[in-house]
Formats: structure tokens, sequence, C-alpha cells
């Protein structure tokens, strides 16, 4: 175990000092590009102001003829636009693969100043952050990167999910995780061909009835206790856990009910990978105006939150306090962002 005094130190002389609290960002929904689609660089610009956060995707859905393409229209876009307060990110490919020394070197010498997070799939352990941090560092002090450029891992491995707590303890360059449940499935053996979602033949069934009459079923959530684990693991070392992909695009009230699950678990975004899922992402990951509206009026009426008060018939005390503090505040970053909430939330 790196000795507690390290933890924080740059890997590399000259290297920016790791941030001690990750910066305030709103993330509710990761949007992904394909780089080397000229067709879909060409409507960044318009993009950048609709979406929290635009990755670049160099991995899986990229042919490998295609990889180094998408690798140099990534940069291309990095230079091109100035992104505001939306996030740059990119995932790159995995380490095991020919083309992520390249992704990572590249991308930080050409545009390392602009790029926020990288997104490392199949991260199996702890060796896995540390091997890129350490080559993050040194890049960063070679090209004098101002910020450290921080890692988020996707869930995506049987390996992973075992010492996903590791992983999620493994630097202070660790941004947050993501549930890669296609990955995950086909990690597993499991007999699935979907990209996130329920499954009709993953139910419960109702004891039998003694008049026989039909027994009721339901189906049930195949990812909830990898997720669970995964939002454990990250909310216990202060980074950001967010949902994957949801891969059926025509479905959008399933996909708004994964994106659903996701908000009230504690997750704070979710990917986006058809511009239609943008509108959803914001739904559910904005808290809803009511919401917002009772925590102002608990957070009003315990100004230490300590104590007990009856709120509308419902009793109010630290806990319910502590709750409504983590609303009210994720609200005042989302009015920031969109002025129709801020009017919807009364600020
Ligand atoms: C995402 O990368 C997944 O495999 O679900
Ligand atoms: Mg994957």
């Amino acid at each position: 175990m790196k000795l507690p005094v390290n933890f924080y130190k740059p890997l590399s002389i000259g290297a920016p000092a790791p941030f001690r609290e990750l910066p305030v960002a709103l993330e509710r929904m990761i949007h992904f590009f394909p780089g080397h689609n000229e067709k879909v660089r060409a409507r960044i610009g318009e993009m950048i102001p609709k979406v929290d956060v635009l990755l670049g995707n160099l991995e899986d859905a990229i042919p490998a003829d295609a990889k180094e393409a998408a690798r140099a229209g990534f940069i291309a876009t990095a230079k091109e636009h100035d992104f505001g307060n939306t996030g740059l990110w990119v995932r790159i490919n995995p380490l095991n693969s020919p083309w992520m020394l390249d992704d990572v070197m590249e991308i930080v010498a050409e545009v390392g100043n602009k790029v926020d997070v990288i997104m490392l799939p199949k991260v199996e352990g702890d060796w896995d952050i540390h091997y890129l941090d350490q080559l993050l560092a040194q890049l960063e002090s070679r090209y004098k990167i101002e910020k450290p450029i921080l890692i988020h891992a996707i869930l995506e491995t049987a390996q992973g999910v075992k010492n996903v707590e590791e992983i999620a303890a493994a630097s202070p360059r660790m941004h947050g995780m993501s549930l890669g449940p296609a990955d995950l499935a086909a990690s597993r053996r499991m007999k699935t061909t979907r990209v996130g979602g329920g499954h009709p033949f993953y139910r419960v069934l109702e004891d039998p009835k003694e008049d026989g009459s039909p027994r009721i079923s339901a189906q049930q959530d195949l990812w909830h206790y990898t997720f669970a684990k995964m939002v454990d693991a990250c909310v216990a070392n202060d980074i950001r856990p967010f949902y994957g992909p949801f891969g059926d695009i025509a479905d959008s009230d399933a996909c708004e009910q994964q994106f659903r699950n996701a908000y009230l678990m504690g997750c704070v975004g979710a990917w986006t990978l058809h511009p239609n899922q943008i509108a959803i992402a914001k739904r559910v990951f904005s808290p809803d105006p009511d919401e917002v509206i009772f925590a102002g009026k608990i957070l009003e009426a315990m100004p230490d939150g300590t104590g007990v008060a009856m709120i509308d018939g419902k009793m109010q005390d630290d806990a319910t306090w502590k709750q409504a503090k983590v609303i009210y505040d994720l609200a005042k970053k989302v009015a920031e962002r969109d002025p129709e909430l801020a009017t919807a939330y009364g600020f």
C-alpha cells in the first residue's frame, strides 16, 4: 500500500498536484461522439451548450481500421472549440490493446490542457489505475499540463467487480466509475445480448395459488447487485458513480427508467449514446422542482441541521435535512446552467 504521506504527491516532477477534492461539475449526461465521423464532428459546436459532458469515443463501436482517424478527429475537435463549462472527456482503448499507448501519448501532447477526464475501459484492478496514473503524470510534466487529467473507470469485467473498492481508492486522480453492462454481461458469460436494461426472463414468480389461478411474476433488475456495490465503492471514496449505456435507443421509456433508478440510487449521470437520450438524462438527473421546493422548506425550518420539524405533516430530522441538502445543492448547480429550471426551483 502506498504511504498515506505520498498519496497526494505528484507522481512525476513538474506534474500538477493531484486534486484533494474533485472540481465541482454538472455531469448529468456523458454524451458520446465518434471522432472519425465528419458529419457528427461538424455539429459539435451546437452540441457543446446542450450537454454537460462531451466524450470522444475511441474504443468499442469504433472499427479497428478507424481507430487512428477517431483519435485524430478527437484531437482536432478539442483544438477547434472552446468548451466553456462543458466537460471534455475521451474514452481511450483498453490497456491490452495496440492503440492505448498512442491514444494517451498523442492526446496529452496535443490537447492535454483541454481534456478533463480520460475514461479507461475494462479496468480489472487498482494496478490498471496505477499504470495510467504514472503515465499521465510523466506526460503532464513533459507537456506542462496545468491541471491533473482525471481517470474515470468503466466497471465491466468480473475481475473489476471483485476489485471495485480498490479501484475506487486507487488514486486521487480517480474521478468516478460507470457501470458497463454490455461488456460485463460478456465477461460473466451472461446469456443476454442487451446493452443495459432488464431482461424478460429474469423474474420472480409468486407462490402457487390454492385455487390454481395465474401467479403474478415481475421482472427484476439483473444489474442491481453490481450497481449498488459500485455506487457504495464510489461514494465511500468521494468519487462519482454513473450508469453506463442504454442500448435500445428506440425504447425511451425503458431508458428513462434505467436513468431514474440510477439517479435514485445516488448516481450523478449516465451515458447518452444518441441525441434523443440527452433530454431524458437532463429531465431525470435534474431534481424535480417540487422536491427542491420541499427541500428548501426543510433547510429553512432547521437552519443548523439539527432537531425536529413537521413540514406538510411529515417529520423531519437531521437525516432528512442531509437528504434535503443533497437535492438543494444539486439544484443550485443545475440552475447555473439552466435558467428555466432555476425559475422552476424558485431561485
Ligand atoms: C460499455 O462500455 C459497456 O460495455 O456496457
Ligand atoms: Mg464496454
